[in-house]
């Protein structure tokens, strides 16, 4: 079986195999030599030097979770006021592994989405710089690989979208779509992960994120500006960034099925309750006017077209569930 670019199925070896410890030696060397810096060279050596199991047995010792409930806007949520100490625990730790299980199939399908890049480029620096980037994202997914309790993600609505358009897409949706809006979604995205994380360690891994990842959008605006979109390319864009921003829209549903998943299937009306309480319209009207400012300046006649379409409105609760 030919594996998809994203590569969100590929498996991983067994912990003894030889191309592990290859693995590890070469992004040591890539952390010694290349452009990593500081805590990123620290964690690269972690992983180098660290098993995976010492890794988990160091998180699960620490009494706190990745993200505190404020976070996720939980407070005044009355489901989980109500809820046991442990239970309330159990809230947060799927939380936390949802969100690392998250970046951790975003960095998976950056390696695929820069090795696609890498062979569409069309200037021998365009080349270079992409396959330099390829590297960034496989570090990043090796900085990951100690915090994961598994490393099969499930596959979500946002991800199968993410894997069937970088399956498909053209090279000037892909920098429109991944690189300028995704990638300058992600920057704020990691920024505030490394913000509020509980944990120094893993703080720090989504701090060393920021530098390549601003890099890696600052090229897509820049590639962009070169760039004239045919009529089709526009089209797969904003059917692209319509079903981005109608997932948005429909609010925190990861906090939704935390929460289902803890205390139990919920009924509609509870579900309304949860989401009216998590400030549904709130939350996402900030993320969705987040994606236009990253949409308006690159092209403001996709970002009108979307607004028509009142994609960057946000939906009460009762059109969430
Ligand atoms: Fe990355
Ligand atoms: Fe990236």
């Amino acid at each position: 079986m030919i594996p998809s670019l994203a590569g969100l199925e590929l498996c991983s070896l067994e912990p003894e195999h030889k191309l592990k410890k290859i693995l590890a030696s070469a992004l040591e060397q890539g952390s010694v030599q290349g452009p990593l810096q500081g805590s990123v060279q620290d964690s690269v050596q972690r992983l180098a030097q660290k098993s995976k199991q010492e890794s988990l047995a160091s998180i699960e010792a620490a009494p706190k979770p990745s993200w505190n409930a404020a976070y996720f806007d939980l407070e005044p949520v009355s489901l989980f006021q109500e809820s046991s100490r442990s239970q309330k625990a159990q809230i947060l730790n799927i939380l936390g592994q949802s969100l690392l299980a998250e970046s951790y199939a975003i960095e998976k399908a950056g390696i695929g989405y820069m090795a696609k890049m890498t062979l569409l480029a069309e200037t021998i620096e365009e080349r270079m710089l992409y396959a330099l980037f390829s590297a960034d994202e496989a570090t990043h997914l090796a900085q990951l690989m100690p915090y994961m309790e598994s490393n099969s993600a499930e596959e979500d609505s946002f991800l199968r979208l993410l894997s069937d358009f970088l399956q498909a897409a053209d090279r000037s949706a892909l920098i429109f779509v991944i690189q300028v809006v995704l990638e300058g979604w992600g920057l704020h995205h990691y920024r505030s992960l490394s913000k509020h994380c509980q944990h120094p360690a893993l703080a720090d891994v989504f701090k060393g994120f920021l530098q390549a990842e601003a890099k890696h959008h600052g090229t897509g605006v820049t590639l962009l500006n070169d760039l004239a979109l045919s009529s089709q390319t526009r089209m797969s864009i904003v059917e692209a960034l319509a079903g981005f921003l109608q997932i948005v829209r429909i609010g925190p549903q990861r906090v939704v099925a935390a929460i289902a998943q803890v205390k139990g299937d919920l009924s509609r009306s509870q579900r309304i309750r949860l989401l009216t309480e998590l400030e549904t319209e709130r939350h996402s009207g900030q993320r969705l006017e987040l994606l236009r400012s990253l949409i308006t300046p690159v092209s403001p006649e996709i970002s009108e077209h979307l607004d028509k379409h009142n994609l960057f409105s946000p939906l009460p609760p009762e059109r969430c569930t």
